[in-house]
């Protein structure tokens, strides 16, 4: 669908957005791994996290969602059914590399699809430490379809990852949640923590960075979850009140966990006007609300040790860059290659559009000059941030913008395009 948007001129009001995506995957997975009945409340609407539900029904758990809330019957230790058809993951890399650490642990045999976009990112990144548990893979080219075949008990591991990346080290969680001795997983800059943090796991800190240990013993049991607000959702609203002329936006109970909030360090450095207010904590995860101005932004250095707390953010990131002073560049981000589209290619075809000069690098981009063209048709490709992106960005344009295929924002937030309305004029 092509999606067009007007130029705006006002941010005003208040927002509550949908539970938090990473936060709300490790609900479902701990809930439906314990025996017994757990109680989500705010669960993301999102469809990667439909995708993560979905699974753990074909795989036994009793899922109901209410309004409010949503019910689990969890399965207990070992205890999931083996499911009749492969288990589709759709576009959610989350649901497919922890779903393998988990399934590698099982006694009975699975298989792992997803769409045209997970199909081809890597899965070696998470086959390639569980098979020194003992775990058995078969896959083409290391991508989905993966075939997970029992083994009999995995063993503990030392793993030292190589990349900083939370889906790889929580898909080594769940396969040592199995195990009777302890797994260690070193990581030398830090991802985001709310696997350990849900499951209450030790982290020590020495040299090397942080390492997490985990066995049997921190297997999750029933419990009840509150989802805060989705701090990378909050990113496009953020942005968005920053940019537009004597706005003000209070979005609601927003996750406000350290490895998630570095966008916010970087835009505050840049000098935006945010504060944090009624802040509180729920499963050992801080969330409050935001309270944002409209500022005068300046492009800041972003050095390469916040690159994977800001991940996600980087698309939105850039366009704030754009309407800052001086030029906005990103470097020491390669991991934007292997998201749902590639980003830095999705992002620089994107600012080429607009008359830009982009300079391309192998791990980010930087941008210079002005923006020439007007009425511009952007590329979603088919990835939900880089579509809300240039969502933001076609409202800050003087005669508006559109965006193709932008249906893709069902995968983080289903009514982005309403939450837009409620809070612009
Ligand atoms: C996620 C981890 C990140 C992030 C993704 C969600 C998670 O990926 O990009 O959107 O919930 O664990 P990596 O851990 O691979 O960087």
């Amino acid at each position: 669908m092509l999606q067009s948007f007007n130029h705006i001129t006002k941010v005003n009001g208040e927002l509550s957005l949908p539970g938090d995506k990473s936060i709300s995957h490790r609900a479902v997975f701990f809930s439906s791994m314990a025996g017994g009945k757990s109680v989500i409340k705010n669960l993301s609407d999102g469809q990667d996290v439909a995708s993560t539900i979905s699974c753990f029904k074909e795989l036994g758990a009793d899922i109901k969602k209410e309004t409010a809330h949503t019910i689990v019957i969890g399965k207990g230790f070992k205890q999931f059914n083996i499911s009749q058809m492969p288990l589709d993951c759709g576009n959610s890399g989350t649901t497919a590399r922890l779903i393998t650490g988990l399934l590698a642990a099982q006694n009975f045999e699975s298989t792992l699809v997803g769409d045209e976009s997970l199909s081809k990112r890597p899965m070696d990144r998470v086959t390639i430490p569980l098979q020194q548990m003992g775990a058995k893979f078969e896959s083409e080219n290391n991508k989905l379809p993966l075939k997970i075949s029992p083994a009999k008990n995995l063993q503990p591991v030392n793993y030292e990852l190589p990349v900083p990346s939370a889906q790889i080290k929580s898909s080594i969680i769940l396969a040592g949640l199995h195990c009777d001795g302890v797994t260690s997983i070193v990581e030398n800059l830090p991802s985001r923590n709310h696997t350990e943090k849900m499951l209450g796991l030790e982290v020590r800190n020495n040299k090397l960075g942080n390492v997490v240990l985990v066995s049997k013993q921190n297997y999750p049991v029933p419990t009840e979850y509150f989802v805060p607000s989705d701090v990378s959702s909050a990113a496009f609203f953020v942005v968005l009140t920053l940019l537009t002329e004597k706005s003000q936006l209070r979005i609601k109970s927003v996750t406000l966990n350290e490895t998630r909030t570095g966008y916010l360090k970087v835009l505050e450095e840049m000098g935006a006007n945010i504060n944090y207010e009624h802040i509180s904590s729920s499963n050992g995860e801080l969330y409050g609300d935001l309270v944002i101005e409209n500022s005068q932004l300046q492009n800041v250095e972003i050095p390469a040790s916040i690159v994977p707390n800001i991940i996600d953010e980087i698309p939105i990131l850039s366009v704030a860059g754009l309407f800052a002073s001086g030029n906005f560049t990103i470097k020491d981000a390669g991991e934007l290659r292997k998201k749902e589209s590639d980003r830095i290619s999705s992002l620089c075809h994107n600012f080429i559009l607009l008359g830009l000069e982009v300079d391309e690098f192998e791990d980010g981009f930087s941008l210079s000059g002005q923006i020439k063209n007007i009425n511009v048709v952007f590329e979603s490709f088919d990835d939900h941030r880089i579509a809300m992106a240039f969502g933001i960005l076609s409202l800050l344009l003087k005669d508006g913008g559109k965006v193709n295929n932008f249906d893709c924002v069902a995968i983080s937030n289903p009514n982005f395009i309403e939450q837009i309305k409620k809070i612009t004029s």
